[in-house]
């Protein structure tokens, strides 16, 4: 692929393709920044070097219609200010009045395209609608890593619409970060790996146990692995229905040589919002009336344990109910753990995200990715469409 620093951007129009997909609360302010920050250096970038930026986003999943919850133009203000300079808002992203606005910008101006996915184009990745987003720009860089799993005609389809194409800062980080610790590891190499359900993590641990030498597993997906072995888990969450799943996953990590780390202790309660009455108890004695909703204490020293011996650490999905107070406490302790670690940790996944950030520990972790479903796919192994369309179009320039 080729990088910004190998394109000329002196008086262009550049079609930065970027993530701003980001939670706004209810008066429409944005309240989780990290994909805004993360684009700064290439936007800056162009800026200095005289380019005129044209910012394309989708934000939430309009489906092809206009809603007013779903504009960009509260992250365009807030843009804004972090830049410093005025961030000009385009009332649509195609259409005679855009492509006005876009020749009528001076070198180093910044305009934000209004939301996508207000046409259903975007994600059908519609070839006119691709022609359209194309025809602004004299070069196209992606800085979206977040939603280059997306075959969608701002990530896809618009490579075949422009003559120039780059990777932005923030995609090239994405991928040298995830390379560094998942192709090229020092080992051993870990994978903590939580979240609620193993049925959405069944390809990551099958293309995982291959190429991890330790996979320490959390969160209500570990339930399904302790069932498996047999454990009483009470009314906790469970899928039943991949009892066999986990059970064949041990099996394949233990003949890989895999060690796998379940939890052996935990916090329960009757219920998530009832925390009268939280207890901790060995994953032999969990009572029959009462929800696995944490890790224990004794699990937290044993993976720290085992995890201060490896250099490399990716983490993807909380250890524990996070958001739900008492229930943060094994993940916020994991977080912490890992930002005070020398290792290289890489966290990506959403909560994941947000778990070291309200721990005080995103500037401390090697790095946070922007991605949710994208570092899943990539944990997956899969190829990204906006990945493998941008080295197509770097090949051709
Ligand atoms: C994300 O938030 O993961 C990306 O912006 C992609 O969004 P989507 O899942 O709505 O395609």
């Amino acid at each position: 692929m080729k990088t910004l620093d190998e394109v000329q951007l002196t008086g262009k129009r550049v079609f930065l393709r970027v993530d701003y997909n980001v939670p706004l609360d209810k008066q429409h302010q944005v309240t989780d920044d990290l994909r805004i920050r993360a684009t700064l250096p290439s936007i800056r970038k162009i800026i200095d070097t005289g380019g005129k930026i044209i910012l394309a986003s989708h934000l939430g999943r309009p489906k092809g219609k206009v809603v007013g919850d779903c504009s960009l133009r509260p992250v365009g203000e807030y843009l804004s200010k972090l830049l410093g300079q005025p961030v000009l808002m385009a009332s649509d992203c195609i259409g005679d009045a855009v492509c006005k606005q876009v020749s009528e910008m001076k070198s180093g101006e910044v305009l934000l395209l209004e939301n996508l996915r207000f046409h259903s184009g975007e994600e059908k990745d519609d070839p006119e609608f691709s022609r359209q987003l194309g025809e602004l720009a004299d070069v196209y860089v992606n800085d979206a890593f977040a939603v280059s799993h997306r075959a969608h005609a701002s990530v896809h389809g618009i490579i075949h619409y422009v003559k120039v194409c780059a990777a932005g800062y923030q995609l090239e980080k994405e991928i040298t970060f995830f390379r560094k610790a998942m192709e090229d590891p020092k080992r051993p190499l870990a994978m903590v790996i939580g979240g609620a359900k193993i049925s959405t993590k069944i390809d990551l641990l099958e293309n995982l146990i291959p190429r991890v030498d330790l996979m320490v597993i959390g969160g209500a997906m570990a339930n399904t692995f302790l069932k498996a072995q047999g454990k009483g888990v009470g009314k906790s969450l469970v899928e039943d229905d991949h009892l066999q799943t986990a059970a064949s996953l041990l099996e394949k990590a233990t003949q890989r040589g895999v060690k796998v780390l379940l939890p052996v202790d935990a916090v329960v309660s009757p219920s998530l919002e009832d925390t009268a009455d939280v207890q901790e108890v060995s994953v032999d004695k969990v009572p029959p009336n009462t929800q696995i909703l944490d890790v224990g204490s004794k699990t937290i020293e044993l993976f720290e344990a085992n995890l201060k011996n490896c250099p490399t650490i990716v983490w993807n999905g909380p250890l524990g109910a996070f958001e739900y107070p008492p229930f943060h406490k094994g993940t916020f302790a994991l977080a912490e753990f890992l930002g005070n670690l020398k290792a290289l940790t890489v966290v990506g996944g959403g909560d994941s995200a947000a778990a070291v950030k309200q721990a005080g520990v995103a500037d401390k972790v090697s790095y946070v990715s922007t991605g949710g479903g994208a570092f899943l796919e990539l944990l997956e192994g899969k190829t990204l469409p906006g990945i493998v369309a941008l080295e197509e179009c770097s090949m051709r320039s």
